[in-house]
């Protein structure tokens, strides 16, 4: 049975006085709900504060992008042992903004994805076609090649850490979500993939996420389809109300 698993991504939004806050609030909310995984990413600066505020809580902590290289220097870069420090669960590798506005590739995705792993951290692979790519067709060629490419030489025992986050990029913050029959085909096109990979057995204890425009009254009928695990929440993560009721939406 796959546990369903909501992360908040924050994005370059937030204060860290704003960030403990937020965190306060859903601490209170979201006491009651552990048959749901609840993870918050906030931006670094906040990771430390918000990790205290929820250290006994059953919200876990994720950040939004890390380096690969242990130390060093890297002007400007994360490492995994400084997010492990700061109480970090979960890492988010490869979002499309990442893939679109800082170079990140399938390389750069996989060399994170194994340090990430190697440190016992978990990450979140994200992976998904733009428009202009699912108009031409080529949403599930563009899909194969992010996670081919990206968990490249991952073992089997590894993987099981992974959570994939399927992120059409059409659907990111537009507020035009993907209907969940296309969901469920390019999840289902995605647990192919992994048995391929791996084997059936595997793959059928990965979880895959869902992102792009998910809301309290869309996230029901997405989780109902059989190979959505879950979702990973942008714009309505930034509000106590909207992401507690994702989360209470998926019980
Ligand atoms: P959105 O973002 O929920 O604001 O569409 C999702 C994401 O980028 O992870």
């Amino acid at each position: 049975m796959r546990k369903i698993i909501i992360a908040g991504n924050w994005k370059m939004n937030k204060t860290i006085p704003e960030s403990i806050e937020l965190a306060n609030l859903l601490k209170r909310s979201l006491y009651d709900t552990s048959e749901v995984e609840i993870v918050i990413c906030p931006p670094f600066t906040s990771l430390s504060d918000v990790g205290e505020v929820i250290m006994d809580s059953n919200i876990k902590l994720g950040a939004q992008d890390v380096h690969w290289e242990k130390e060093g220097a890297f002007t400007g870069e994360v490492s995994c042992a400084m997010l492990k420090s700061a109480g970090c669960v979960y890492v988010i590798i490869g979002h499309s903004e990442r893939r679109q506005y800082f170079t990140e590739t399938n390389g750069t995705v996989n060399k994170k994805a194994k340090a990430v792993l190697k440190e016992g951290l978990r990450p979140i692979v994200c992976v998904g076609e733009n428009l202009e790519e699912r108009k031409k067709g080529r949403a599930f060629e563009i899909v194969k090649d992010h996670i081919v490419n990206s968990l490249s030489g991952i073992p089997n025992e590894d993987m099981l850490k992974v959570t994939i986050a399927y992120e059409p990029v059409w659907a990111i913050g537009t507020g035009v979500n993907a209907t969940k029959d296309e969901a469920e085909e390019m999840h289902k096109y995605i647990r192919g993939l992994l048995t391929e990979m791996y084997d059936k057995e595997l793959a059928g204890e990965v979880r895959i996420q869902y992102g792009g425009s998910v809301k309290p009254d869309n996230i029901r009928e997405l989780i109902s389809e059989p190979d959505v695990d879950g979702a990973l929440v942008g714009g309505a993560s930034l509000k106590a109300d909207s992401f507690t009721d994702i989360v209470k939406n998926c019980l």
